[in-house]
């Protein structure tokens, strides 16, 4: 199975799908075989890449977490791109708020579930986990105790940006050994950049001081064709190749896969 990286921030948006979603473009375009798991009942990630109505999907990530029996293969939905999806929509609250307070599912569903979709035979190069923003209960520990790393993404004009950053560290932290995984920060990805606001000053030099090597080189700037590319459910790069935003999500996508590189030979 492939490096499987959770992009979890319990703030709203701050770019987590935007970032998924795009990355998943630039590896899928450099030759990766990508999926992407939409673990947010609100299925933004599910729109880009699916480009339809993620309430029309027979079977979605809720199904896959609550379904014992129900084999992973049935919820990968083709994407206009060469990326597969597991898609989330609003059924999904209520598909794992049924499950029992103490049931494994709530942990190891998606974990277990991976495992058996490369068991058989489909196999991915990166997984990328879309969470949901918040910073407790199954969904996001279901994408803790599955993934090998996370991305911390961060609004870099958002004054407020910092705070609570440490305590949702403290939660994975405390969500990783509770449920065995072997999760670690892989790096935070400084999001919807301006450089000529103060506030953007402000808000890089108190990440980069917070961070110091562990916040990505690659900063995502303020980009007018990423609004646009989500409002029409594309792929930035999809819509326009020469915008920054594209080269930003290039750019992002070489130094996460050049960063697991070094994590893994360091270890
Ligand atoms: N670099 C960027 N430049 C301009 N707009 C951006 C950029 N990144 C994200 N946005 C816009 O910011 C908004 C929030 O982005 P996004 O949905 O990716 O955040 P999120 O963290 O996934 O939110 P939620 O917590 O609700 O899931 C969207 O309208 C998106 O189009
Ligand atoms: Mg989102």
């Amino acid at each position: 199975m492939g490096r499987i990286i959770a992009f979890a921030n319990y703030k709203g948006g701050v770019g987590k799908t935007t970032s998924v979603v795009n990355t998943a473009y630039a590896l899928s375009a450099n030759g990766h075989k990508v999926l992407v798991v939409d673990l947010d009942p609100q299925g933004n990630a599910s729109l880009t890449l699916g480009r339809y109505n993620p309430f029309e999907q027979e079977y979605t990530v809720g199904n896959l977490l609550a379904d014992k029996e129900l084999s992973p293969d049935k919820c990968l939905v083709q994407t206009p791109y060469e990326i597969d999806l597991i898609p989330a929509n609003l059924d999904t609250y209520a598909l794992v708020a049924a499950l029992p307070p103490n049931s494994a599912k709530r942990i190891y569903g998606l974990k277990n579930k991976l495992a058996e979709l490369s068991r058989q035979g489909i196999d991915h190069d990166y997984v990328l986990i879309d969470c949901p923003p918040q910073i407790e209960g199954a969904l996001i520990t279901n994408a803790i105790a599955a993934a090998d790393y996370y991305v911390l993404p961060i609004e870099g004009e958002s004054v407020y940006a910092l705070q609570g950053v440490g305590h949702l560290m403290q939660a994975i932290e405390a969500i990783r050994e509770d449920s065995g995984s072997t999760i670690k920060l892989l790096g935070a990805l400084v999001t919807m950049f301006d450089m000529r606001t103060t506030a953007g000053k402000t808000v890089m030099q108190a990440i980069t001081k917070y961070f110091k090597d562990t916040a990505f080189k690659t900063v995502i700037r303020r980009n007018t064709t990423i609004n646009k590319a989500n409002l029409s459910n594309r792929c930035v790069c999809d819509l326009d190749p020469k915008s920054f935003g594209c080269a930003d999500y290039r750019s992002f996508a070489e130094e996460m896969v050049q960063r697991i590189g070094q994590v893994q030979d360091s270890s």
